[in-house]
């Protein structure tokens, strides 16, 4: 965790200089608290271990889009990488222009693409053939033509936590295999409406290992030299996101140098400027969600202990069973062994599983860690419970960057009395 972003000060957790039961008291829980500075510590990391190589780095929004978050890394300077006009729209309304864009995703609409194609967006990245002659149709009727990025498919081994963050291996459905990268190629130079500007891959998400990169990265290499020679002009190679956190005692830690090592030489084998999608490393160890225990309980020989905060307001472990670690705001004496449970009526509604903690009881507050990426994008109202507030804390300030849902939000896009039609 970057220095100093939740440092424990007379027994008190805090992020950076605000008590977090403050926070707690005045915002109510479960909320998350984002540390600001250590977003910036992180994005400067990255920005210094690439500054030798024209680069630019384009934020995963998909990991944290609140816009204050996004608007901090647009301060520092940070593109984003988008995969919806959702997060199309967010980005706009964070401040990013279209060139401050690149837009990824398996799936992207006409709908999406012709957003995408009106804001001038930099790079439009393409999975599948289908979606070129798509994107090509659609910039001919718009009378552009529409600056794309081939992602290929490397097919490296890549050795995630978990199979559903897994995506630069052989036979998944992300990415342009590398035998079709040729014909691919070939066919661009028919579709005047598309310009061929990058190429580049992803790998997956929380790779720790420099091996895949170090495999892929010679392959991305070839079907540049490839495209080349074909005579398309390219500007830059995109080498996705996936740098890992450790989330768990003992879990690897990304080695950055190693990593930009790599990425920085065959940046200036390439000759090309360099775009990076880093989404969880930026900002996962920058945020805890806060909860406070409601009950405690004994049952069949086991200990619970029940949070007011659930699987909806984190998906994370009831989907990847992902380690989040639990700490207690204030230090507490004694341990227990037990599971920590939300109140959602799913038995998957846990956050650990017979861990040894703090003997915390009801009222208690707790920080639920390394938070800060995949937390709030992927919360739902599973229950009808209203998604959680989200603060920021900026040395000795904090604010309030997304309300409490209100009841009221939970049924605004609903009608209980219908209007029919008919066809
Ligand atoms: N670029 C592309 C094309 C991606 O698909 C992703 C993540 C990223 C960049 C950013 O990857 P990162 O640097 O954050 O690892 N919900 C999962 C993670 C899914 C990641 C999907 N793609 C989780 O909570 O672990």
């Amino acid at each position: 965790m970057p220095v100093g972003a939740f440092p424990r000060v007379d027994g008190a957790l805090h992020a950076e200089g605000v008590p977090l039961g403050v926070i707690a008291a005045a915002v109510g829980t479960p909320c998350y608290v984002y540390s600001a500075n250590s977003i910036r510590a992180r994005y400067q990391q990255l920005a210094q271990a690439f500054a030798s190589v024209p680069h630019r780095i384009h934020f995963a929004m998909k990991a944290n889009s609140s816009l204050a978050i996004l608007r901090l890394l647009h301060e520092l300077g940070a593109g984003v990488d988008i995969v919806s006009g959702g997060e199309l729209y967010r980005a706009h309304e964070a401040g990013f222009a279209g060139v401050d864009v690149v837009f990824s995703g398996v799936g992207k609409t006409a709908r999406e693409i012709d957003a995408a194609l009106d804001a001038r967006v930099q790079l439009i990245n393409i999975e599948s053939e289908a979606e070129l002659v798509t994107v090509a149709a659609l910039a001919r009727r718009r009378g552009v033509v529409a600056p794309v990025a081939l992602r290929i498919n490397p097919e490296v081994t890549v050795d995630t936590p978990h199979a559903y963050i897994k995506t630069g291996e052989k036979g998944q459905k992300f990415g342009i295999p590398r035998d079709d990268v040729e014909r691919i190629g070939a066919l661009i130079h028919e579709l005047p409406n598309v310009a061929l500007r990058g190429l580049g891959m992803h790998l997956g998400s929380q790779i720790a290992n420099a091996d895949p990169m170090r495999e892929a990265l010679p392959r991305l290499l070839q079907a540049i030299a490839v495209m080349r020679a074909q005579g398309h002009e390219l500007q830059c190679m995109d080498v996705g996101g996936g740098l890992a956190v450790p989330y768990a005692p003992g879990d690897p830690e990304a080695d950055v140098d190693e990593y930009a090592r790599l990425v920085r030489d065959a940046v200036s084998a390439s000759g090309l400027s360099l775009v990076l999608e880093p989404g969880r490393f930026i900002v996962a160890e920058s945020g805890v969600l806060l909860t406070e225990v409601l009950y405690r309980k004994h049952a069949a020989g086991k200990d619970f202990v029940v949070t007011d905060a659930a699987m909806n307001d984190l998906m994370r472990p009831a989907l990847y069973q992902a380690y989040h670690g639990i700490v207690p705001i204030n230090i507490t004496e004694g341990t227990v062994i037990a599971d920590v449970v939300g109140p959602v009526c799913e038995s998957g509604d846990f956050y650990a599983k017979q861990r040894e903690l703090p003997d915390v009881q009801a009222g208690a507050l707790l920080a639920v860690l390394t938070t800060g990426a995949y937390g709030y994008t992927m919360a739902s109202n599973y229950n009808s419970r209203t998604r959680p507030a989200e603060v920021l804390v900026d040395a000795d300030r904090f604010a309030v960057i997304t309300e409490r849902e209100r009841y009221e939000d939970l049924v605004r896009l609903e009608r209980a009395h219908l209007q029919w039609r008919t066809a």
